[in-house]
């Protein structure tokens, strides 16, 4: 079977995170862009000549330009710039549009039939920025957060009841920010509703935990924000779709319509395949969780006027 081409950019924190990630799991070979000179391609070697030692084969180049991602298969965007302490995901805006502009024209000059995956902030509004300048279809259009929010949930969950994580399956929608809306009802411990396993209060403080936890690793970290857990949820998508798992997973995805969400990039449950997204599943949601997803996308609806008004 042919390797799969998986470009890169951006090669800071969560960029060569996701390169390392990908190239110990061998699931494709790596490109890894960044504009800071030299710097993709340092990073590349290293990981590169990691592979004797981890025992993988992957092929891994770094570069300041885009003649080495012609023909990717997957591309990741993670260019542009992170929170520091006190800084809002949605103060990022006007910079990382700027950047997640120049980057797409360019990729789709060189690999004009790729899968995009967007993870740079704010990520809802990113993830439309790059729909507004590639004019992709759809599918080949995901915005990363709902994996790395649903991560955070159940890690909270597993520490709460001293169980295994994998025992977990977190239910996440709405935009990547305060208003995202982790669903408890749906949220399940080996099958049984989380509702009914922790106190009405605890579970949301556990919310609350969730809701902040990029800010937390912020305040913590001091000089950037998260990355170990963001690259291994790109990854699992990234995974998902190499491998046409079709598996089921919490992305940003362009709503027509689903959740009363019309034109907007939201967290929903999508199905990852081969194709990218292959379905977006519309969960019946009771009023209380209508309203918090719709003030979420109302949320992500206001970025992205100012995106309109940017680009
Ligand atoms: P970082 O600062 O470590 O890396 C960003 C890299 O982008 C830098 O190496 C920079 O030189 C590069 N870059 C800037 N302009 C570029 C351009 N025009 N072309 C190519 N590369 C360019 O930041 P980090 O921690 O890797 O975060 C990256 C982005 O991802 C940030 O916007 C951050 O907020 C976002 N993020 C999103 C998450 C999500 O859940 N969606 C989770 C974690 C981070
Ligand atoms: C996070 O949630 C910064 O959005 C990033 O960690």
């Amino acid at each position: 079977m042919a390797r799969k081409k998986i470009t890169v950019v951006g090669a800071g924190n969560v960029g060569a995170t996701t390169a390392q990630r990908l190239a110990e799991k061998e699931i494709g070979d790596v490109v890894l862009v960044d504009i800071v000179q030299d710097m993709p391609q340092g990073k590349a070697l290293d990981i590169l000549e990691s592979g004797p030692v981890y025992g993988y084969d992957t092929r891994i180049t770094g570069t300041n330009g885009y003649e080495e991602t012609r023909d990717s298969d997957i591309v990741v965007v993670t260019s542009g710039v992170a929170r520091k302490p006190g800084m809002s995901r949605d103060d990022l805006l006007k910079i990382n549009a700027g950047i997640v502009k120049s980057v797409i024209e360019n990729i789709i000059k060189t690999s004009p039939d790729t899968i995009l995956i967007v993870v740079s902030n704010p990520l809802d509004a990113m993830t439309y920025v790059v729909h507004k300048v590639s004019r992709f279809p759809k599918h080949r259009i995901i915005g990363m957060a709902g994996v790395l929010d649903a991560a955070r949930f159940s890690t909270f969950i597993a520490m709460e009841l001293n169980v295994s994580v994998e025992n977990i399956h977190a239910f996440v929608l709405g935009g990547h920010g305060d208003t995202m809306v982790p669903s408890t009802r749906y949220t399940t411990v080996a099958g049984v509703s989380v509702e009914e396993l922790i106190p009405k209060a605890r579970l949301e403080a556990i919310v609350k935990r969730t809701r902040d936890g990029g800010a937390e690793i912020v305040n913590l970290l001091k000089t950037g924000s998260a990355f170990y857990a963001p690259s291994a949820a790109v990854v699992d998508m990234v995974e998902a779709i190499v491998k046409d798992k079709k598996k089921i997973l919490p992305c940003a995805a362009l709503c027509e319509g689903e959740y009363g969400i019309n034109g907007l990039f939201v967290g929903v449950p999508v199905k990852l395949g081969a194709k990218g997204i292959e379905q977006i599943f519309e969960i019946k949601l009771n009023a209380e969780e209508s309203a918090a997803l719709k003030r979420s996308a109302d949320a992500v609806k206001t970025l992205c006027e100012q995106v309109d008004k940017l680009l």
